[in-house]
């Protein structure tokens, strides 16, 4: 059976950086009790026009410029979104349109901040069928859109961005040890009152904006992930010491740390990006991956553990040798 190989890594962030010093101009809240509670520093924010398949394209870009792919070479597009362009069609057809690819699939995936784990897992199983040959897998947001701006528990949490991956199926013995070695979705729909959007197509019409209980979400978040990582690391045969990096989804620095030491993980073996870019939901991981490899920390040959916890609750993991 082939093997999904990461081939190349790409990210786009808007480019309006925005300190908590800024909100707290307009917002009842501080730099101080932003960085205490979560490690955010700032944001990236995209201006009036941007849309989330502007941002999906140039982290694509990136990704397909690292692994040497050129576009048409692509014959899956998945974008993880909760923030797409438009109600239909797809933010992956639009992508895909745009980089000047006309064969094979693409469509949206909506897990909300899972949704990057959740479109690799997926992208995986349709390459293993050997269907497939070569995947874009796309997060992008612009959660900027769906904020109550006048919310401050929610409102310096989030920021916009795009992060991407190129996959390509390989037989095990090109492989060589490389590639998503397992992968586990989960979700649990009885907590999708303490962190959803009040509105939608098919109910209120409208987009709706961001409701959180961020105390009680907070609460799940460390155990759902510290044990699907233990559950993927057994799917794959390999120990939790074995994981050289840890790549989490970016939602507060306290989630983070507590995951990781309830992992045995010391912060070193972990990409930690929430300070500069805040939680930017299905982009986070990618984001954090894009840089972890760019930055030279993670090497070919290591094992990465990718996670994420969202909305839903729906949460996930991802282990790849790179
Ligand atoms: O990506 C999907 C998953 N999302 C998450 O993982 C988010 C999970 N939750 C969290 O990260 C944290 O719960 C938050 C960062 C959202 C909140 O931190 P917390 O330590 O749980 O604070 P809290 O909600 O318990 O609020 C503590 C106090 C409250 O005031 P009182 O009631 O104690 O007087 C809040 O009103 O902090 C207040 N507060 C703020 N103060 C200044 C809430 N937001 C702010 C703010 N600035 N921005």
């Amino acid at each position: 059976m082939p093997v999904a190989v990461l081939r190349g890594t790409g990210g786009a962030l808007p480019p309006r950086r925005v300190t908590n010093d800024e909100l707290a101009a307009r917002l009842a809240t501080s730099d101080a009790w932003i960085v205490e509670r979560t490690g955010i520093r700032a944001r990236h924010l995209a201006p009036p026009g941007m849309c989330t398949s502007d941002l999906a394209v140039a982290a694509a870009q990136a990704a397909l410029v690292a692994a040497g792919t050129p576009a048409q070479a692509i014959d899956l597009v998945v974008v993880a979104t909760s923030t797409p362009d438009r109600t239909f069609p797809a933010t992956a057809t639009a992508v895909q349109a745009r980089l000047g690819i006309t064969g094979g699939a693409a469509f949206d995936l909506q897990a909300v901040c899972s949704g990057f784990v959740y479109a690799l897992a997926v992208a995986d199983s349709l390459l293993r069928t050997a269907a497939y040959r070569r995947a874009l897998v796309i997060g992008a947001e612009l959660f900027s859109r769906i904020l109550d701006w006048d919310d401050r528990a929610t409102a310096v949490l989030f920021g916009d961005g795009a992060g991407a991956v190129v996959l390509e199926a390989m037989e095990p013995a090109e492989a060589q040890g490389r590639g998503i070695l397992a992968a586990r979705l989960r979700a649990d729909g009885r907590y999708g009152d303490l962190l959803y959007v009040d509105g939608g197509p098919g109910t209120t019409g409208t987009v709706g904006r961001l409701r959180m209980q961020g105390r009680e979400v907070f609460r799940h978040a460390v155990v759902n992930l510290a044990d699907i990582v233990h559950e993927t690391a057994i799917l794959a045969g390999v120990s939790v010491a074995d994981i050289d990096w840890l790549v989490p989804h970016q939602a507060n620095r306290r989630i983070i740390e507590a995951t990781a030491r309830k992992l045995g993980l010391p912060m070193e073996r972990v990409i930690v990006t929430v300070d500069e870019h805040a939680n930017t939901s299905a982009a986070s991981v990618p984001l954090a991956l894009d840089q972890g490899i760019r930055d030279g920390r993670i090497r070919p040959g290591q094992l990465c553990l990718l996670e994420a916890m969202g909305g839903g609750f729906t949460w996930g993991a991802v282990l790849l040798r790179i």
